[in-house]
Formats: structure tokens, C-alpha cells, sequence
């Protein structure tokens, strides 16, 4: 059995695992974006691997792949427990056992009942297992599917574009560009790591909305998230408007429990709501609210649409506080984002 690596050396594979599950999230549901490193006996990062789209390899056997030989006597270090199941792949428990590693790292608990049992399966097999903590991070890719599998239901992001005092539109219903350029960026980016993208039928019919994850010059993204209208409208006979969803094709559900039910059976686990007002207002006061992304431009209006439609509270000691878990400047506009 080798030596115990340092510290820092285990830190800093915690940090590639975790990068290397970021890159692929939005490609994976319903599996967890995971992401894996291999250190060497001698304490070089000889492998890391993340989760392929379903049907493909785990991210601990990619990365054991990746790193061969230098498997034996190693260290993996792995965002997620690894599964002790054989599902469409077999268990990666046994993977790790057959190339002779010597100690695992990681950092969540596997939540669902077939895949649990990892760390015990290990351990009985003589590998060390040690579970890792850190305190909850936005670049954390696996919460939203962690939080997916607690509760049945895709976790829900809210996003919106605000004014510093508030509002989504002027006075005159102007609302595009509230944000500049970078933050509209951001916004595609972050498109393209969601499962689903939801608004309301006001937003599908006012907007004539694409809903697609793009980049600047127009072009789309590798990975596009499913287009979700909620709402009893028909779009279909609504002439210009919404013509973009029609010719791309888009789902609809008349309420938000059957589309968090659809989305869920049909492998949708991190999905963003776009808004607008109207369905923004019925997702908080619902309490479906498990993060938000809120970008907020250097601009006073005054008078205008503001995020919301309707009360979610009759009194601030019963609003529902978020907490903050990352701040981003995005050229002069900047992104908050927080967690319930
Ligand atoms: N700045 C931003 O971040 C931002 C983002 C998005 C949109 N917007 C703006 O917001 C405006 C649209 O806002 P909006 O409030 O009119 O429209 P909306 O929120 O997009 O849609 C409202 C509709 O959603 C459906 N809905 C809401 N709650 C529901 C529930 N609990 N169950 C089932 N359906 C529900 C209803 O559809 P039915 O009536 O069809 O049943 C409702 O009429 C647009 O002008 C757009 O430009 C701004």
C-alpha cells in the first residue's frame, strides 16, 4: 500500500476532479456530472476523467484509462462516491479495485439507494477510503444533481437581468439590453450546462425568444438545453410570435408540477427559469426555488416591469432569504448568485 500524499497534493486533485466534472456538465443527465483524477504512487497527477454522456464510461474508469499503469499503488480522487453498481457500465468500484489503487478521496455522498455502498465495497476490498469536505461552492457541478436526487424534481435555478433598482423593463417595455455584452455571454455559457431552459408563455409570445445557447457571432453552442414553455396559451397559432420556439421545437406543459414531473422522468435534473415576471412570481411562491442567478446592470429606470409579478411574501419576516455563494463581475454588469 503506498505512502499518504500530502495535503496539498490531495487539495489540488480535489480541484482538478472538480474542474474536469464542470466541463462536463449539461452533457451527462441523467447521470452526475463527476470528475476524477489519478495520482501516481509518486505523487504526479497521472489521470483525469470525467462522466460521459449515458452509456459511456465513468468518470473514475476514464480517468484510470488516462493514467494506465500508474493506477497501481495510487490515489483516486473523485467528486462522488464511486457506484457500486453495475447499471448500463459496471461498477466503478470494481474498476478501481482491479487497478490496484490503493486509497480513494471524495467529496459527496452517493444519495440514490442502487449506486450507494461504494466506500464500504472499497474498504472491504483493503483500499483506503477517506470522505473529503468543503464548504458548498457554485462551482461545485454536482449540486444541482445531488439536490435533484434528494428531492425528486429538477433542481430550479431563477435567472433574471435587472436594472440597480429593480426592474426587467422601461417604462416603455424596453428590456433588451439591460445587461452588456460580457453578462449576455455568461448567460449563453451558462445555457449550455443546463438541462432545460424555461419561461413562461408571455416571455415565448412577447420575446419570440430562441431559447438556444449561442455565441457571439450567432452560432450555436455544442450543447443545446431542452426549450420548456409553461403556460395554457397556444403558441402554435400565434402567428410571428414565438415563431423561433415553433421552428426549433419546444415542449410545453400547462402547470409547473407537470412540468417538473416530465422534466424529472425524462433525465432533467439542473434547469434554469428564465422568467418572465408572471412565472418567476409562481415558481417562488411555490418554494421551488433552490438558486438564482441574478445579473444586475449599472442603470436606474425608475419606473418600469419589475422581476416579479406578484407578491411572494406579506411580510418581510416571512420572505424566504437566500444565501450568497458567488459574486461575479461581468464587464459593468455583475452576477449574484445564491443558494436557499
Ligand atoms: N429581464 C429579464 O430577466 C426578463 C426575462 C424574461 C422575460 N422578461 C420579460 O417579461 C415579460 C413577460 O413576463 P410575463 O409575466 O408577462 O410572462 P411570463 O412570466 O413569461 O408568463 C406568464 C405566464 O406563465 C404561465 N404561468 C405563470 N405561472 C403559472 C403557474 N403557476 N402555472 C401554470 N402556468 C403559469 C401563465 O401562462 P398562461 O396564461 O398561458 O396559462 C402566465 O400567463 C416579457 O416582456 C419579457 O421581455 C424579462
Amino acid at each position: 500500500m503506498g505512502a499518504a500524499l500530502e495535503d496539498d497534493t490531495i487539495s489540488a486533485a480535489l480541484d482538478r476532479a472538480m474542474a474536469a466534472g464542470a466541463e462536463v456538465r449539461g452533457t451527462t443527465s441523467p447521470n452526475p456530472p463527476v470528475g476524477a483524477v489519478i495520482v501516481s504512487a509518486a505523487g504526479e497527477v497521472a489521470g483525469v476523467g470525467a462522466t460521459q454522456p449515458v452509456g459511456g464510461a465513468h468518470a473514475e474508469v476514464m480517468a484510470l484509462r488516462a493514467a494506465g499503469e500508474k493506477s497501481r499503488g495510487g490515489t483516486a480522487v473523485v467528486t462522488l462516491e464511486p457506484c457500486a453498481h453495475t447499471g448500463r457500465t459496471g461498477p466503478c468500484t470494481q474498476a478501481l479495485i482491479d487497478a490496484g489503487v490503493a486509497r480513494v478521496y471524495y467529496l459527496h455522498s452517493d444519495p440514490t439507494s442502487q449506486a450507494a455502498g461504494g466506500a464500504r465495497a472499497l474498504a472491504e476490498a483493503g483500499v483506503d477510503v477517506i470522505k473529503l469536505e468543503k464548504p458548498p461552492q457554485v462551482e461545485d457541478a454536482l449540486v444541482p444533481w445531488l439536490w435533484a436526487m434528494r428531492t425528486r424534481r429538477p433542481h430550479i435555478t431563477l435567472k433574471f437581468a435587472q436594472s440597480l433598482d429593480g426592474f426587467t423593463a422601461a417604462a416603455d417595455g424596453t428590456s433588451q439590453w439591460i445587461t452588456g455584452e460580457a453578462a449576455r455571454d455568461w448567460v449563453h455559457a451558462d445555457r449550455e450546462r443546463r438541462d432545460a431552459i424555461v419561461v413562461g408563455t408571455g416571455t415565448a409570445l412577447a420575446d419570440n425568444p430562441s431559447l438556444t445557447a449561442r455565441f457571439r457571432n450567432g452560432s450555436l453552442r455544442e450543447h443545446q438545453p431542452r426549450r420548456v414553455v409553461i403556460g395554457k396559451r397556444d403558441l402554435k397559432s400565434a402567428g410571428d410570435a414565438a415563431s423561433n420556439l415553433r421552428e426549433l421545437g419546444y415542449e410545453q406543459y400547462e402547470s409547473i408540477d407537470e412540468a417538473l414531473y416530465e422534466l424529472y422522468a425524462s433525465g432533467a435534473r439542473d434547469v434554469l427559469v428564465e422568467g418572465g415576471a408572471g412565472l418567476a412570481s409562481s415558481f417562488l411562491k411555490a418554494d421551488l426555488v433552490d438558486a438564482i442567478s441574478a445579473y444586475i446592470a449599472p442603470v436606474l429606470l425608475g419606473e418600469g416591469r419589475g422581476v416579479l409579478a406578484h407578491p411572494v411574501t406579506q411580510t418581510l419576516k416571512e420572505a424566504t432569504r437566500f444565501q450568497r455563494v458567488g459574486m461575479k463581475p461581468l464587464g459593468d454588469d455583475v452576477l449574484i448568485e445564491y443558494v436557499r
